[in-house]
């Protein structure tokens, strides 16, 4: 086990109040929530608290939120039901950018060999999209744009209330990916014109394998998955109760404690910064992302001459777990489609490396982090 966990945008540890809720709700005995028999009705209730405290957290209702298995779970429901639904109104065009997640990426690729017109949009050196590029790329017959909130391989935030109102005006469904920014950011659903937004449990101190997906009431989609009723037949497939108590438990736990985490993990990011200059020379690293409109929890910094993988392999042997870009890349070695769409020369793009902070990380392990690039950097000097 590494003792250093700086991989929190990969995954984060499971808060003591999540793990919690999720020991209760396996250990109330089988139950599921469509019998009808007690044991049934206990699991749905269970399922409908949770629901109604995770809505009354994002300012929606509770019958505007729709369950999934994950983040992509959520992301790939939204985009191809709102891209099927609005196809059936004559519109089949598709707006995204370059930095996005392989989940909505991915997914908009796939719409594009059905037929819709994809238009992604190219970011400035700091991953930003340009409000004026939106503008021009939104349309009379575009379905949906698909603008994720903060990104996770460097942190920066992109324009999402803007771009909605651009989208808005055209009458497209506005899609935010919020896997990130959920629980650092302010989001709050009555005020911003957000159609559809994506969240993942596991990326807020909450279980593995459960997402949502808020849907707008009124909005055009159509769901993925056919099946049961479940979710109001927007979503086929027995709930995974636990886990939805879970998610619950620890989005309370997140939003509550919005300012503290964002805090928290900004102190660690900057001692991890100011360590670095004092221990390798502020000439030797350069942070990649937005200098200011960022999240707090991620770093991503480029050590010009030595690859991403000897610093990973170098500071795993240290006991450090950081990543290289997103988490399903790190292990393929692929140069990141984030920087590259930075159009950031390619040895920063060859030596980046994420870290990213969270529950249980002190400014003590950013010091001795920093310490150990110190060593590892004499080895490549
Ligand atoms: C911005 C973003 N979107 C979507 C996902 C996918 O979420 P999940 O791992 O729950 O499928 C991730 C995961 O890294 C992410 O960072």
């Amino acid at each position: 086990m590494n003792s250093i966990y700086f991989d929190h945008a990969a995954t984060t540890p499971m808060h003591p109040a999540a793990i919690e809720a999720y020991v209760e709700a396996a250990s109330a005995g089988p139950s599921n929530p469509s019998s009808l028999h007690a044991a049934g009705r206990a699991a749905r209730e269970r399922i409908s608290a949770a629901r109604d405290a995770i809505a009354e957290l994002l300012g929606c209702s509770p019958a505007e939120i729709v369950f999934t298995g994950s983040g992509t779970e959520s992301d790939n429901s939204a985009l191809f039901g709102a891209a099927r639904a609005q196809r059936e109104r004559g519109r089949t065009g598709i707006v995204t950018t370059a930095v996005e997640h392989h989940a909505v990426l991915n997914a908009c690729r796939r719409l594009e060999a059905e037929g819709f017109a994809l238009t992604v949009l190219p970011v400035d050196k700091y991953g930003r999209v340009s409000l004026e590029d939106a503008e021009t790329a939104i349309g009379d017959d575009t379905a949906v744009v698909s603008v994720m909130a903060g990104n996770n391989e460097t942190g920066t935030l992109q324009p999402i209330a803007e771009i909605g109102e651009l989208a808005r005006r055209r009458k497209a469904l506005m899609h935010v990916d919020a896997v990130q920014a959920f629980g650092y950011l302010p989001l709050n659903l009555r005020e911003l014109p957000i159609d559809l937004l994506s969240v993942s449990a596991h990326k807020i101190n909450g279980p593995q394998g459960v997402g949502l997906l808020y849907v707008r009431r009124g909005t055009p989609w159509l769901p993925l998955l056919h099946g049961g009723s479940q979710e109001r037949s927007r979503r086929a497939g027995t709930e995974n109760v636990a886990g939805i108590a879970a998610f619950a438990a620890a989005a309370d736990v997140a939003l509550k404690e919005r300012a503290s985490r964002w805090e928290r993990a900004e102190s660690v990011r900057a001692e991890a910064l100011r360590q670095l200059s004092a221990q390798i020379g502020s000439g030797s690293f350069v942070v990649n992302g937005h200098p200011d409109d960022r999240l707090p929890h991620v770093l991503n910094v480029s050590f010009p001459g030595i690859s991403s993988e000897s610093m990973l392999m170098n500071l795993d042997l240290a006991g450090i777990a950081a990543s290289g870009g997103s988490a399903c890349n790190s292990g393929s070695l692929k140069p990141s489609h984030v920087l590259e769409a930075m159009n950031l020369p390619s040895d920063r793009i060859g030596s980046a490396v994420r870290f990213s902070f969270g529950l249980g990380n002190t400014i003590d392990q950013a010091e001795k982090m920093a310490k150990i690039i110190a060593t590892i950097s004499a080895r490549y000097a």
